[in-house]
């Protein structure tokens, strides 16, 4: 048998329940894989909240999470490229808060990427949309080599990744605006923290302020920034 949270209707996580389900058999074009770890993201509650529900209603039962790492444990007919063992990274559809999926390997369906042997299931299972979106961000932006980069949330899934990536893009400085809690983490990755301004703009003497090129929000959207936006004014 096999384990999968799911829920019924669109809600809170009162929703969610754990269902005991026979472990899938692979179709054709699909592997049946084994997770061994799930990402878990802000997506997934507003998932469950049905706030996505316009542009990707889901079948019920559904399930949360849209990131996971495991093992290939058994392969389809008509499969090319994937054996049993492979370890492979899943993404984008919902439904990887469980133990076993049937996922498709067709190319059009985009769901499966081989891991790479560096990362632990773990590291491996947080990529996709951490540091896939950090990724389409900074592509976005067109951030150059030499260039200073603001990030607003840096201490969180989707900053850190920014931050980390920002450097290995050539950055120059990467101001990050972060919780007092999380400024030795952001240090410790080479970003100059700045508090958030829970709920004011700290006096901030124009002398010490720095126009950043670039801005990336990584902070939750439905929230007004906290962050000392006349501080440190965004010009790009
Ligand atoms: N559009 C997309 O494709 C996409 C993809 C991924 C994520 N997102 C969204 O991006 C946001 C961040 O995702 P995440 O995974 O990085 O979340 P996360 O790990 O929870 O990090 C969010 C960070 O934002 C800071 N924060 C929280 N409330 C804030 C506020 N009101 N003002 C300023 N900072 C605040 C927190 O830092 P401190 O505690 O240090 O203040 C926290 O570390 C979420 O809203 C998520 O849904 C969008």
């Amino acid at each position: 048998m096999s384990t999968a949270v799911l829920f019924d209707r669109y809600g809170t996580v009162d929703e969610l329940y754990a269902a005991d389900l026979p472990v899938p058999s692979p179709g054709p074009g699909e592997v049946v894989v084994r997770y061994e770890a799930i990402g878990v993201n802000p997506v997934d509650w507003k998932i469950l909240r049905g706030d996505l529900a316009d542009r990707l209603p889901l079948p019920f039962p559904a399930g949360p999470g849209v990131e996971a790492a495991g093992t290939v444990v058994a392969v389809g007919p008509d499969v090319r490229g994937h054996r049993e063992g492979d370890a492979v990274i899943r993404h984008g559809r919902p439904g990887t808060y469980r133990v076993h999926e049937a996922v498709s390997t067709l190319p059009e369906a985009d769901e499966l990427t081989p891991m790479p042997d560096r990362f632990s299931f773990e590291q491996a299972a947080v990529l996709p949309v951490a540091a896939g979106t950090a990724y389409s961000a900074l592509r976005q932006v067109g951030l150059a080599a030499g260039e200073r980069l603001l990030v607003h949330g840096a201490s969180g899934g989707v900053g850190l990744a920014t931050v980390q990536l920002a450097f290995l893009l050539g950055a120059a400085e990467v101001i990050g605006t972060a919780s007092a809690r999380h400024h030795d983490l952001l240090r410790s990755l080479g970003a100059q923290p700045v508090e958030t301004a829970k709920g004011s703009t700290p006096d901030w003497p124009p002398s010490e302020r720095r126009t950043p090129r670039w801005t990336v929000r990584a902070a939750p959207s439905r929230t007004p920034p906290r962050c000392a936006w006349s501080a440190i004014p965004p010009v790009g």
